[in-house]
C-alpha cells in the first residue's frame, strides 16, 4: 500500500514538472527588442561593454552614436536599413550612453 502511494506521488510530480519546464523555457527567453538582438548577434563578439563607457568614447551624442553604428554595420557588410540602425542606436543609448 505504501509503495503504491509512493508511485502515485512520483507520477503526480512528474506530471506537474513537464508544464513547469515549458514555462521556464519561455520565461528565460522573453521577446528581445530588435536592436538588442541585432547587436548581440553581430556586434558583441569583439566588444566588451567597456568599449561603450571608456573615457574617450567616439560616440559623444545621439548623432555620432548612430554614425558609429552605421560605420560598423557597413564595415562588416550587414546592409542594415535606417530602421535597424536606429533600433541598435536606441538600444546602445538606453543601455550605455544615455544621451
Ligand atoms: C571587428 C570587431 C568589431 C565588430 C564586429 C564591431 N565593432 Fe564596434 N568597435 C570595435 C572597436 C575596436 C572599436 C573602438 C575603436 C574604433 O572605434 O575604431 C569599436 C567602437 C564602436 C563604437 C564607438 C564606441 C565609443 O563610444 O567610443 C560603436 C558605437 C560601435 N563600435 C558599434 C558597433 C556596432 C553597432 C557593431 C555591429 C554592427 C560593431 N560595433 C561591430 C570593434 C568592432
Amino acid at each position: 500500500m505504501q509503495r503504491y502511494f509512493i508511485m502515485l506521488t512520483a507520477l503526480a510530480s512528474a506530471m506537474t514538472a513537464i508544464p513547469a519546464i515549458g514555462y521556464a523555457a519561455e520565461s528565460i527567453q522573453p521577446q528581445m527588442p530588435r536592436g538588442e538582438l541585432l547587436y548581440r548577434n553581430h556586434c558583441i563578439e569583439c566588444h566588451t561593454q567597456q568599449i561603450h563607457w571608456r573615457e574617450k568614447r567616439i560616440a559623444t551624442d545621439l548623432n555620432s552614436l548612430s554614425g558609429q553604428v552605421n560605420r560598423w554595420q557597413d564595415a562588416i557588410g550587414l546592409h542594415w536599413t535606417k530602421d535597424e540602425i536606429d533600433d541598435v542606436s536606441r538600444y546602445l543609448n538606453s543601455t550605455y550612453y544615455f544621451y
